[in-house]
């Protein structure tokens, strides 16, 4: 079943999608880490960017790539925009969600069995979304997600190695299928990102430092799957290298963003069984 709150929500003052100004030059770059294609849009030539529709968008990628600091970002480039904006994160979102977090972040890798994780970060995420994400939406405001539920095809399947089938038919049946419009993938070398948590882990003394204390083989596994879910993807990802300086990786982002909304539109999401 489509999603029918967009219908309903799209406030007037958003309009259709504006004229293209210009054009998106998308380039292909074959990385050297496995099969996956990944198109990276890394020219902007003024396409206008308003006016935005409401939408859901997520940010993934491994630890320390600069999720966090990009959503940021991202929810400002909207609300620039006057859209309304709910800035989120998983695991968390929602009050019973953040306890959730506290439980999976904090402590040893031996805390958790594996199946655990899974059952709790999805169980964060059924709240996430029934109770901020989906009555968001239905008020017509975007999303900005700081993770969903490709980090856990990531560490759980990838990582972890529980069947992907297996999250993906817990994410139909729990939490109702419900995908972003648009994923942004920060993509970085696992050894930086590592190095940037622990640092920030460091000066802000969080205890939230479960996964960062993993392999480098975990966090390539990590690495390598969102690549391959942006690449199956396409038309709902894009990749952008987070090696760059904060700056850089700040407009190439923006920029693949109001490219991604003035050719494709976003109402590309899809709700079923909520
Ligand atoms: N492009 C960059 N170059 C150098 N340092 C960066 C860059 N982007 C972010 N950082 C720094 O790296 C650290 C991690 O950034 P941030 O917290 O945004 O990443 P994250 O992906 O949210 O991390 P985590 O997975 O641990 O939540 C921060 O201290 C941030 O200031
Ligand atoms: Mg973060």
């Amino acid at each position: 079943m489509r999603c029918s709150v967009w219908a309903t929500a799209w406030p007037a003052s958003f309009g259709e999608a504006g004229p293209l100004h210009g054009a998106c030059r998308r380039v292909a770059l074959r990385r050297r880490l496995g099969p996956p294609l990944v198109i990276e849009v890394v020219r902007f030539a003024g396409v206008r960017a308003d006016p935005v529709r409401p939408a859901f968008l997520a940010v993934e990628g491994i630890d320390g790539c600069g999720k966090t600091g990009i959503s940021r970002s991202i929810s400002q480039h909207f609300e620039d925009r006057g859209v309304e904006v709910v800035a989120t994160r998983e695991p968390g979102g929602s009050p019973a969600g953040e306890q959730i977090r506290h439980l999976i972040l904090s402590g040893s890798d031996a805390s958790w069995d594996p199946y655990s994780e899974l059952l709790l970060m999805t169980a964060a995420r059924v709240e996430h979304v029934k109770r901020i994400i989906l009555p968001a939406l239905a008020r017509g405001e975007t999303i900005v997600s700081d993770r969903y539920v490709g980090s856990t095809v990531a560490y759980q399947g990838a990582g972890r190695g529980i069947p992907q089938e297996f999250i993906l038919e817990l994410h139909r049946t729990a939490v109702g299928d419900l995908w972003p419009d648009l994923t942004i993938v920060l993509d970085l070398e696992v050894e930086i990102g590592l190095a940037r948590s622990r640092r920030r882990l460091q000066t802000i003394s969080a205890d939230e430092g479960r996964f960062e204390s993993l392999d480098v083989g975990f966090h390539g596994r990590v690495r390598r799957s969102f690549l391959h879910q942006a690449a199956i993807h396409p038309d709902r990802h894009v990749v952008i290298d987070a090696s760059r300086s904060p700056d850089d990786v700040r407009r190439a982002t923006l920029a693949a963003i109001d490219c991604w909304f003035a050719t494709r539109g976003a109402n590309r999401g899809y709700v079923q069984g909520v």
